[in-house]
C-alpha cells in the first residue's frame, strides 16, 4: 500500500466544451470531502509549465455549474509537446508538492496525461470535447450540448430555407469525426447527413434534393461534417449539378458554447466523481468514459488509440427516412 497523496491539481486543455466547469466543481468539492488540498491550473499544459496555478475551495466553484467555457481556461501548449516542456511542468508539480492531475480534454490532452503518468504523476483523464471523436467512452463531456445548439440551429435555417424555397448546407464542427452531423441530423431531421468516415457522393445528394421537390417538400437541410473538405467547394458542386439555389450557413464555434444541458452537466459530475474515487484507488494513466450507463476506465494507451467508430444502424437510419 502506497502512502496516501495530498495535494492534487486540475487543468482543462485543448478545445473547450461545455460541462468542463461542472466536472471541476465535482472534482473540487469531492476531492475536498475526502481531505484532498485541490489546485487548479490555468490555460492547460500551458500554465502548467510557467506554474499558472491556483488553490481552490468549496466557494471557488461556486456558480460555475451551468456556465459554458472553462474558468480554468483553456489553451494549446506546443511546449508541453517536448521533452524539455514536460521537465519544466515536472518541476512545477515537484515544487509544489503535487502528486495528481487530472487531465479533462481530448484526443491531445489525454497523449499529455499519458505523458505525466509515465513521469511518475498520478494521471486521471477526462473526455472533454464537443466531438465525441473517443470510441472507448459511448459520451464526452459536450457533445450533447453542441448537438442541442446545431439542432436550435437547424430549426431556425429551415424556416428560411422553407421560405424561400432553397437548399441549405449547414456546416458542423467534429474535426475528422461525423458524431455531431449524425445525431444532430437524426434529431432535427436533415434530408442529408454527409460524414468523413463515409464520403461524399453528389448523385446521391442532388437525388435526395430531387426527391423532396417531387414530395412537395420546400426545405432541403444538408449537415456537413467540417471534417470532410471545403464547404465553398461542396456548395458550388451542388448548386451547379442540381441547378438549384443553394446557400451555406458554417455555424462554427457557437457549437463550442454555452450552458450544458442537463445530460452534460451530469456526465461531467459523476465523471469528476469518479476522478477523485480512482485517486483514492491509487489508480493512475486511465481515462473515464461512460459505457451504457456505467462510469468506466481504460488505460489511456487504449483511450488514446480506440478511435471513435461511426455508428453505421444511425447512418442508415438517418437515410431511411429522407426515403
Ligand atoms: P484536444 O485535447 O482537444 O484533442 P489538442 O490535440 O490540441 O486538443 O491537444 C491539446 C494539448 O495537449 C496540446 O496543445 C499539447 O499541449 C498536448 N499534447 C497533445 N499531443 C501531445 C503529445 N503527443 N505529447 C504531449 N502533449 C501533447
Ligand atoms: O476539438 C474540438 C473542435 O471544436 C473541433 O470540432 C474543431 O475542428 C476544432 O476544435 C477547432 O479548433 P479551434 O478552436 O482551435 O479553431
Amino acid at each position: 500500500m502506497g502512502r496516501n497523496i495530498k495535494k492534487i491539481a486540475v487543468l482543462t486543455s485543448g478545445g473547450d466544451s461545455p460541462g468542463m466547469n461542472a466536472a471541476i466543481r465535482a472534482v473540487v468539492r469531492k476531492g475536498l470531502y475526502h481531505g484532498f488540498e485541490v489546485y487548479g491550473i490555468q490555460r492547460g499544459y500551458k500554465g502548467l509549465i510557467s506554474g499558472d496555478l491556483i488553490q481552490l475551495n468549496r466557494s471557488s466553484v461556486s456558480e460555475v455549474l451551468h456556465r459554458g467555457g472553462t474558468f480554468l481556461k483553456s489553451a494549446r501548449c506546443l511546449e508541453f509537446l517536448e521533452e524539455q516542456g514536460q521537465q519544466k511542468a515536472l518541476k512545477v508539480l515537484k515544487e509544489k508538492g503535487i502528486e495528481a492531475v487530472i487531465v479533462i480534454g481530448g484526443d491531445g490532452s489525454f497523449k499529455g496525461a499519458k505523458k505525466l503518468h509515465e513521469y511518475g504523476i498520478k494521471t486521471i483523464a477526462l473526455p472533454g470535447t464537443i466531438d465525441n471523436d473517443l470510441g472507448y467512452t459511448d459520451y464526452t463531456i459536450g457533445f450533447d450540448t453542441a448537438i442541442t445548439t446545431v439542432i436550435d440551429a437547424v430549426s431556425k435555417i429551415r424556416d428560411t430555407s422553407s421560405s424561400h424555397e432553397r437548399t441549405f448546407i449547414i456546416e458542423v464542427m467534429g474535426r475528422n469525426c461525423g458524431d455531431i452531423a449524425l445525431y444532430a441530423g437524426l434529431a432535427s431531421g436533415a434530408e442529408t447527413v454527409i460524414v468523413p468516415e463515409i464520403g461524399f457522393n453528389l448523385e446521391e445528394v442532388v437525388d435526395s434534393i430531387r426527391r423532396g421537390k417531387t414530395l412537395g417538400k420546400s426545405h432541403n437541410i444538408i449537415l456537413l461534417a467540417e471534417g470532410i473538405g471545403n464547404p465553398y467547394e461542396i456548395k458550388k458542386q451542388v448548386e451547379e449539378k442540381s441547378d438549384e439555389q443553394v446557400r451555406l450557413a458554417v455555424i462554427g464555434h457557437l457549437q463550442r458554447g454555452g450552458s450544458p444541458t442537463a445530460f452534460d452537466r451530469i456526465l461531467a459530475t459523476r465523471m469528476g466523481a469518479k476522478a477523485i474515487d480512482l485517486l483514492l484507488d491509487k489508480k493512475s494513466g486511465v481515462a473515464i468514459g461512460i459505457e451504457g450507463n456505467n462510469m468506466i476506465y481504460v488505460d489511456l494507451e487504449i483511450a488514446i488509440n480506440k478511435r471513435d467508430k461511426l455508428n453505421m444502424e444511425l447512418f442508415e437510419l438517418a437515410e431511411i427516412l429522407d426515403k
